[in-house]
């Protein structure tokens, strides 16, 4: 099965959305294998976003991920990471659509309350970069019998 790497970020851990967001992944049918809540050092951080090192919103990036804790996840799925990157919507929540996470909940985009890895290579990077291989827990879902053909 595929997976992706999920992060509410600290707007959302602050404004109290986790429970939100992980229900809209659960209600759909995709599979938490880990989670954990944590402050990230920099250079975890540094890591998850190096294709944006030397961007103009870098250095606002790096603080506002740092600023507080973040809810981190992997998920499982068919097709888990298109899936989830349709889910969450657009970068800029004043463009994404209704019915999204960042469509519905949030109005700025260096204020978007959630990341998702953009590709499968990202997701295994980036699960590589925030957990352990023990702490990704497999087991089946007892609806896993009805949810695929
Ligand atoms: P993410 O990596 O956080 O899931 O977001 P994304 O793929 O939708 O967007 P990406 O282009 O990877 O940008 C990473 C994060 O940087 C902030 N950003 N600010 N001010 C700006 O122009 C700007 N552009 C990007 C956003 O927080 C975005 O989620
Ligand atoms: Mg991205």
């Amino acid at each position: 099965m595929d997976r992706t790497f999920v992060m509410i970020k600290p707007d959302g851990v602050q404004r109290g959305l986790i429970g939100e967001v992980v229900s809209r992944f659960e209600g759909k049918g995709l599979k938490m294998i880990g989670a954990k809540l944590e402050l990230l050092p920099e250079e975890r951080v540094v890591e998850q976003y190096r294709e944006h090192l030397g961007k103009p919103f870098f250095p606002g990036l790096k603080q506002y991920i740092m600023s507080g804790p973040c809810f981190l996840m992997v998920w499982e799925g068919r097709d888990v990471v298109p899936v989830v990157r349709r889910i969450v919507g657009a970068t800029d929540p004043a463009e994404a659509e209704p019915g999204s996470i960042r469509g519905d909940l949030a109005l700025d985009i260096g204020r978007n309350v959630i990341h998702a890895s953009d590709s499968p290579e990202s997701a295994r990077r980036e699960i590589g970069i925030h957990f352990r291989p023990s702490e990704l827990v497999g087991y089946t879902r007892i609806d896993e019998a009805v949810l695929y053909e």
